[in-house]
């Protein structure tokens, strides 16, 4: 039986894309059962109404705590039957009553090598930071933002005449390639979390700590 996952998003959904081109293959271990976007404008919507995926708006501003706006995301999780969630994009801290709902089961992908440069404006942090390599992370979501168990990693050289744009696509392109896979290890039931660290059983070629595109 394949995992029923639910992706909650705030923007373009390029992420989203990914997963559900990853869950297109017949082998793979989840499907994408409901879209949740906190944003009505998010272009993501159309990617899963495309895939004939259920989406949904949930606006925060229609709510008066950010309990209240949780509690909304939870039921309509439970209500399509959600085993594990994806945040891909998505813009809003989650509450730490929520996060415990999920835990162990919500994953989070963030543009750039954690525990570095956590929280928003990102590519800015680090170009402004000067440093040489940059890249992205999936890890299991924890009550501190961008904290959590690492799954995966990839890192990416950052170029002298790099801006914000160009170095967010060289990673986005990776965020496209590890967030699947992340997604198989959880669907699989193959991640074991020790203490902080992740240990991603029966992996054959590629393990949590190699994947790594810098030629
Ligand atoms: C990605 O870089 C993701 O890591 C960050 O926001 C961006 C969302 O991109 N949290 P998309 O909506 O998946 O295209």
């Amino acid at each position: 039986m394949k995992k029923k996952i639910g992706v909650l998003i705030s923007g373009g959904g390029s992420n989203l894309q990914a997963l559900i081109d990853a869950c297109a293959q017949a082998e793979f271990p989840a499907e994408i059962v409901t879209v949740i976007s906190n944003k009505e404008s998010a272009l993501g919507l159309n990617r899963a109404s495309n895939a004939g995926i259920p989406a949904h708006i949930i606006n925060h501003k229609d709510y008066k705590t950010r309990e209240a706006f949780d509690e909304a995301v939870h039921e309509l999780l439970l209500h399509h039957n959600v085993e594990m969630v994806c945040l891909a994009g998505f813009m809003r801290l989650l509450t730490p009553g929520c996060v415990s709902k999920w835990k162990d089961k919500m994953i989070n992908i963030h543009p750039s090598l954690l525990p570095a440069f956590p929280g928003v404006h990102v590519h800015e942090q680090v170009l402004a930071a000067g440093v040489r390599f940059s890249g992205c992370t999936v890890h299991f979501v924890c009550s501190e933002v961008d904290s959590g168990p690492i799954i995966i990693q990839a890192a990416v050289p950052v170029a002298p005449a790099d801006t914000v744009e160009t170095l967010a696509a060289r990673v986005l392109e990776q965020e496209h390639r590890i967030y699947p896979l992340a997604l198989r290890w959880l669907a699989e039931g193959r991640l074991a979390i020790k203490d902080k660290t992740v240990i991603v059983k029966n992996s054959k070629s590629v393990s949590g700590a190699l994947v790594n595109p810098i030629h």
